[in-house]
């Protein structure tokens, strides 16, 4: 098959058809035509790796009995977007300690019981790892009993296996406010000079697992206190956004938040959840 750039595979209209299609039923992600050559440039580098000539033989693989099993967890993470930071859109974390915690502790969540926290579409760990600085540091700079259980969850394992590793370059690191990267990064040294890793007792406050939104039923604990869930809806077709807002709501405990990203909206959904701020949601107490 002709290349369009070197190294870069050319996708039939066809089959980017047909490939969208595979991706919304599998993952709720958009594919529109305008994603074609972002497509052609992540997945050619797949078809090199396993040593195909088009997006045909790749397409094949993708189906046959061993692909579908072997080359998925590639797919998945191919297709999808991962973007993410540390401390990603600030404000929500001040939110969280002006008045959120101070409203859940007020109510007993955290001592008489663990806070549960959920950070959903977490990608490569930076979100629930500054989720469990946040907390941390709440607990330790106030002197409160807080106890929490961070769930992370993403639909791609490849960065589900890089938030375990929990290492990141060190610039990367720079949203991180000094004080923090001093209780909870380790700096590498020699082969690994400019790395860093989060702390161990950090890590152990994060479990990771690979779930997709796109499951009829969430592998996850109900009576969530906090749901993370930004950067993820926009993705999604508007059936598709509104069915996951839904099942987010169930799995949250009354009087439970909803953090959405700061460009997504569920204005018009029929959620019931009250809204706090513009992207923050409230389950009725
Ligand atoms: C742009 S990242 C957002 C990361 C983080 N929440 C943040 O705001 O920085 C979007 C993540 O959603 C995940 N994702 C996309 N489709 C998904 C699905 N069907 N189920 C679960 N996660 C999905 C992607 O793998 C990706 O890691």
């Amino acid at each position: 098959m002709a290349q369009a750039a070197p190294g870069c595979f050319t996708l039939s209209d066809e089959l980017l058809a047909r490939l969208g299609e595979f991706i919304e039923a599998q993952f709720g992600i958009k594919t529109p035509p305008s994603k074609k050559s972002l497509l052609e440039g992540r997945l050619s580098k797949r078809l090199r790796a396993l040593g195909l000539d088009s997006f045909e033989a790749y397409w094949d693989y993708l189906c046959g009995e061993v692909g579908r099993v072997e080359e998925f967890p590639f797919f998945s993470d191919l297709v999808s977007t991962h973007k993410t930071e540390f401390f990603r859109e600030r404000q929500h974390f001040e939110t969280l300690t002006a008045t959120v915690l101070p409203g859940l502790l007020a109510r007993g969540v955290g001592s008489a019981a663990p806070l549960l926290a959920w950070s959903c579409g977490c990608s490569t760990g930076e979100e629930p790892y500054t989720l469990a600085m946040v907390l941390d540091d709440y607990r330790a700079s106030r002197a409160v009993p807080l106890d929490f259980n961070l769930l992370a969850t993403d639909v791609s394992e490849p960065a589900i296996q890089r938030a375990l590793r929990a290492v990141y370059h060190e610039d990367t690191a720079a949203p991180i406010p000094e004080a923090f990267r001093r209780r909870y990064l380790l700096r590498g040294s020699d082969a690994k000079e400019g790395l860093v890793r989060i702390a161990p007792a950090l890590r152990a406050q994060v479990r990771f697992r690979v779930l997709n939104l796109m499951d009829e039923v969430y592998a996850a604990p109900h009576g969530m206190h906090l749901i993370f869930f930004r950067n993820v809806l926009i993705y999604f077709e508007k059936a598709v956004q509104e069915r996951i807002i839904g099942r987010l709501k169930e799995h949250l405990a009354p009087g439970g938040h909803l953090f959405l990203g700061h460009s997504e909206s569920i204005f018009g959904f029929a959620h019931g959840l009250e809204q706090i701020e513009p992207t923050l949601y409230r389950k009725a107490p």
